[in-house]
């Protein structure tokens, strides 16, 4: 593991980036200052990035090796799911390791990784943002800083079978009503589960959760973050709309255990008639392949609502610059590369990834490809954020097993809310 000197590692990210925005032409330099000499900032980098369909990235990478190759980048796979991933870097992170040059940072994690110095702001006239889809760049920003680059942006999608639905004369649900109907008599006529989505207590529950409060007109927290808002009976019909889901059994116990993988390989398997998951799960379930069940079969829509459309979570990755890289002026440089136009063009087309570039969404030759794009682009824009408060992984601990009690049954739905809150407004004032 490379290790920069502790002590003096914030102040020598101040002085390479500075550096490295002198030398990079900008007139809006780094925060952090200085005006000691440093070495370039230049020379090989690791990327850390969860392993969840990181299959477009070789050739990206491979590309920019050939280019810079004493600038080489080596791809450092984290695991599948959020709240691991922020367990291993944060173990790193505070022993101040520089074994991470550039992080792919859940957009959850802005504040908290901001606020204890581990990444560094960045320039924010180095990066098009203008161009960029709003919600995904104010992800990145903390206190009026900009401190990591937006990767993709993320909005969960209701997938449906199209095969199915229109077998049973019916179409795709827009409101909880509709869904639940769907669900209890169309999927248990053709020998299918109703609704899959990932209840596994972990951040995707959180998702889930905040998704189903929202849709039904709550919030987890005021619009200003500073009071929690959770105890609210829009939240608990949002609540009681995943609860009675697993009562009435059209939600399986099943998905209990389910995260992003195992979710979209039991809709990929054809048991289900609905999934709620993320959009790179299209790419995947287009791909002709045997153990594909529902090649050509499925639809996608808008996640549904209590009486319309419903909002979904704001998802997606932004890169940041570990604050003791020893490399931050090529960390820089492979950021704005890999959001470049092009690249992020590759990340739609080949990994299915919603792209951060606003054009993309309007491009009438991508729309022939993925006819889903105005869809996506839309919830992006009315999906929102999860709290953005420097303990959010404290905080969505207590949202997840609040949660996971009340699907399970072991607290009633008020009780796990009013816990919740309680546990939020403790986490929020520092206890
Ligand atoms: C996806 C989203 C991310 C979210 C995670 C939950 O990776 O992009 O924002 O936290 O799923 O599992």
């Amino acid at each position: 593991m490379r290790r920069a000197i502790p002590g003096i590692a914030a102040v020598t990210a101040g002085l390479l980036l500075l550096a490295a925005c002198t030398a990079l032409g900008t007139s809006q330099g780094g925060p952090l200052g200085g005006s000691a000499p440093s070495t370039d900032g230049i020379g090989p980098i690791t990327f850390a990035i969860g392993q969840d369909d990181t299959n477009w990235l070789a050739p990206v990478i491979a590309g920019w090796n050939k280019l810079y190759p004493k600038q080489k980048v080596t791809l450092l796979l984290l695991p599948e799911a959020s709240n691991d991933q922020l367990a291993q870097l944060v173990a790193n992170l505070q022993a101040k390791s520089d074994v991470y040059d550039v992080i792919d940072m859940d957009v959850i994690w802005t504040a908290e990784f901001a606020s204890a110095g581990w990444i560094i702001s960045l320039p924010q006239s180095q990066f098009p943002l203008k161009d960029f889809l709003n919600p995904a760049v104010t992800t990145a920003m903390y206190q009026g800083r900009l401190y990591a680059v937006p990767d993709y942006s993320n909005a969960d999608l209701l997938y449906y079978r199209k095969d199915i639905l229109a077998k049973a004369g019916m179409q795709p649900p827009r409101t909880w009503a509709q869904l639940r109907t769907l669900a209890t008599t169309v999927a248990p006529r053709y020998g299918l589960y109703g609704y899959a989505g990932t209840f596994a207590p972990y951040e995707g529950l959180t998702v889930n959760f905040a998704a189903a409060v929202q849709s039904a007109g709550g919030s987890i927290l005021s619009p200003d973050g500073s009071k929690v808002t959770v105890d609210s009976p829009q939240a608990l019909t949002g609540l009681e709309f995943l609860v009675d889901g697993f009562r009435e059994g059209w939600i399986p116990k099943v998905s209990l255990t389910y995260e992003e993988e195992s979710a979209q390989a039991a809709f990929e398997s054809g048991k289900f008639l609905f999934l709620d998951s993320w959009p790179d799960v299209y790419g995947a379930i287009s791909t002709r392949s045997p153990q594909n069940k529902v090649y050509k079969k499925f639809g996608v829509v808008a996640l549904p609502g209590l009486n319309g459309p419903g909002s979904s979570s704001l998802g997606g990755a932004n890169l940041a610059i570990s604050a003791y890289s020893q490399h931050q002026r090529t960390a820089l440089r492979f950021i704005q590369y890999i959001t470049n136009l092009a690249n992020e063009t590759t990340m739609l087309r080949q990994g299915s990834f919603p792209p951060v570039w606003t054009q993309l969404y309007t491009s009438r030759s991508l729309i022939a490809s993925y006819p889903y794009l105005p869809t996506l682009e839309q919830a992006i824009n009315s999906a929102r954020p999860r709290p953005a408060i420097t303990s959010y992984g404290q905080a969505s601990l207590a949202i997840s097993s609040s949660v996971y009690q009340a699907l399970t049954g072991q607290k009633k739905p008020q009780q796990a809310l009013a816990e919740m809150a309680g546990q939020l407004t403790q986490i929020m004032s520092g206890g």
